[in-house]
Order: C-alpha cells, then structure tokens, then sequence
C-alpha cells in the first residue's frame, strides 16, 4: 500500500457557516487542517474585528473535545469599511486578510464592493499594514458570458488594482482559467492563488454529467478542459505561487436541489484526499506538501505547522449525505469512492 507523510497541511480558503452548520462540518476540517482561513460571508457579513473575535470564539467553541485547530480569521470588505478598521484589524493578531466580494458575485456577497476606486484608502491601509487582500475575481456585468467573468476581471480590475497598491499582498482566491494562472505566475511580487480540488479534477462537462448536476456547481463555474489542465500544471508545477484553499462551501441539500440553487461545493469531507488525487494523476504527488502546507503559511508569514498527515492509498466509498442540522449535506463524490484516505493526524498548530 502507497503512503505518504506530509506536513500538516492548511487549508486557505473555507467557509464554516455558523450554529448548526457550523458543529456540522467543522470537524472534517479539523481532523485534516491544522488552520484555516476562514471566510467572512456570514448572513450579516463580518465586517468588523470585534465580529471577526466573537466568529473566532464560536468556531473554536463548536470545535469537537480534544481536537486543535486555528481559525484564521477574516474581514468582508464592504464601500463602507474604514481604515480605521484595518489597523484595529491587523493589531487583533487573529484577523489575516480581508475579502474583496464585488457585490452580486456570488453566495451572500450583496454587501460587497460595489466598485474598487471606493475603497483605494483601505487597500492602502491594508498595503501600510501589511494585511493580505483575499479577492473573489469575477466581474458582476450580467451581460458579460458567465465563463469570461473572470478573465474579464483581471484585466479590468485585478491588474490595475495590483499597479495601483504595489505593495499590497493578493491572494486570486479559487482560481478556475488559463488566463488566471498566467497572470498569477507572470504577475509582480505579492501575488499569489488558492485552487480549489473541483477546479483541480473536473471541467464543466461534470455540470452536466447524465443529466443537470446542482452539486457539482459553484463560483466560479467548473471551466473547460484546457483550463483545468492549466491548473493541474501550475499545481504540479510545485510554484510557491500556487496553494490550497478547499473553497468548501456547504448549503443544505434543500437550497441545493431546487429551482434556483445555491452556489457551493462542499469537499471538507475529503478535504485533503481529493487533491492528493489530483497531484498523483498529474504525477507530482512530491509536490502536494508545498502546496498543502508550506506556500500558504509561507505568504501569509505564519510559521509552517510542526504536525504530520499520512496518507495511505487506500479507496473509501463517500456516503451519498452528510447530516446537517435538520437537513442533508450532500458530498462532493456523494456515492462514489476517492482513492486516498487518511491513515493518522499528528501535532497541533503552529
Ligand atoms: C461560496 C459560498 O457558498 O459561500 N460559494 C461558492 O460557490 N464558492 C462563496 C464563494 O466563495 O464564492
Ligand atoms: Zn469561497
């Protein structure tokens, strides 16, 4: 039997909900990640560092006995966030980037950036203090092709916003097209990129798989095949550039498998599994640890984590759902098997 030992990994890009939910799929992450950056899209969003405190206290209280994990916590950028804001920010020692949403962009992002010059005083802050910006890099025109969105985006805001704040670190968060991954490897000093393992293993073919498949949908959208290659590459790469965020994003199967569905991925489950998957096909599973747990720590300047994962290659059937509060939580794989699993988790966070 294959396995492997890497670094404790992290996972860079997640969504944990709050309440129910949140007891509900926390202890996927937990189990595999020693840290996470988790995202601040709650319903009301958090914009605040005393909301961004009270979300770290409820996250660490819903967290399983005996298990360590570090919330990384977040803010949600709105036109009206202050400077002010960032500095208090930054001097809580927990917050570690905030989040560009252009409002209407994706799952609760309604309160987003409604254009990027409103908040060039924030950007500079967070360049003077040296927060990390976490951007959601799809353009919201609705007349623009849902599969151009995010080229569109760099080119009409995400390079000139990089020249304009020189300094500032960004993150290009769940990277989906070639044009992404070029900008990202070519771009100036400070730019760097989560991927998620959708965008990793499957294309937009798997919307629509024997029929329309509301689970595999999410934003960014699955792109084509030659895009997915262009992430595998990059991943396989082994380019610091590149890093793991999940983008798991439960909904309940309800808002799912309904008539307007919900946005959202969730792959906690298998958080780490899916992507070793992917580096093996690619033949590069030598360079899952960076990815997984060295270049994420390494940008955000947070010390590498000192645990270890194994992981053997040994397949495993995901269950067809999830409990989720009083709903179902529907899996990515849901039914079918994953060929990596988790043989033991050592050491706490960093
Ligand atoms: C995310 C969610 O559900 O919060 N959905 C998604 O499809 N990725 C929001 C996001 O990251 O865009
Ligand atoms: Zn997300």
């Amino acid at each position: 039997m294959t396995s492997l030992v890497i670094r404790r990994p992290d996972d860079c890009h997640l969504h944990l909900r709050d309440e129910t939910a949140l007891r509900a799929v926390l202890p996927f992450t937990a189990t595999r990640f020693a840290r996470a950056i988790v995202m601040p899209n709650l319903k009301p969003p958090i914009t605040t560092t005393e909301l961004a405190l009270a979300y770290r206290k409820r996250i660490l209280a819903a967290l399983p006995p005996g298990v360590s994990f570090e919330p990384l916590m977040t803010l949600y950028l709105t036109d009206q966030t202050t400077p002010q804001e960032i500095t208090r920010a930054q001097a809580s020692g927990t917050v570690h980037g905030a989040k560009l949403y252009p409002a209407g962009a994706t799952t609760h992002s309604d309160a987003g950036v409604t254009d990027v010059r409103r908040i060039d005083a924030v950007l500079e802050r967070m360049a003077e203090v040296s927060m990390v910006l976490q951007v959601h890099g799809e353009v919201t025109d609705p007349d623009v092709d849902m599969f151009d969105r995010e080229a569109r985006f760099i080119d009409e805001v995400l390079a000139p916003l990089a020249e304009r704040h020189r300094t500032l670190r960004v993150v290009f968060e769940h990277i989906t097209t070639r044009a992404a991954v070029q900008f990202v490897a070519s771009g100036r000093k400070g730019i760097a990129a989560t991927v998620t393992p959708q965008h990793l293993l499957m294309n937009r073919n798997a919307l629509f798989e024997g029929g329309l498949r509301p689970h595999h949908y999410c934003l960014p959208v699955l792109k084509a095949e030659a895009d997915r290659a262009a992430l595998l590459a990059a991943v396989a790469g082994g380019s610091e550039r590149f890093f793991l965020g999940t983008d798991s994003a439960p909904h309940a199967r309800a808002a799912k498998e309904t008539a307007c569905g919900c946005a959202g991925i969730f792959s906690a489950h298998a958080g780490i599994e899916l992507y070793a998957e992917a580096f093996e096909a690619a033949g590069a599973l030598d360079k899952l640890e960076g990815f997984a747990s060295c270049h994420g720590a390494d940008f955000y300047g947070l010390p590498r984590n000192t645990g270890t994962l194994t992981l053997t290659r040994e397949p495993w059937e995901v269950p067809q759902h999830y409990p989720f509060g009083a709903d179902e939580l529907v899996p990515l794989r849901a039914g079918e098997r994953i060929a990596w699993r988790i043989a033991a988790a050592r050491g706490a966070p960093a």
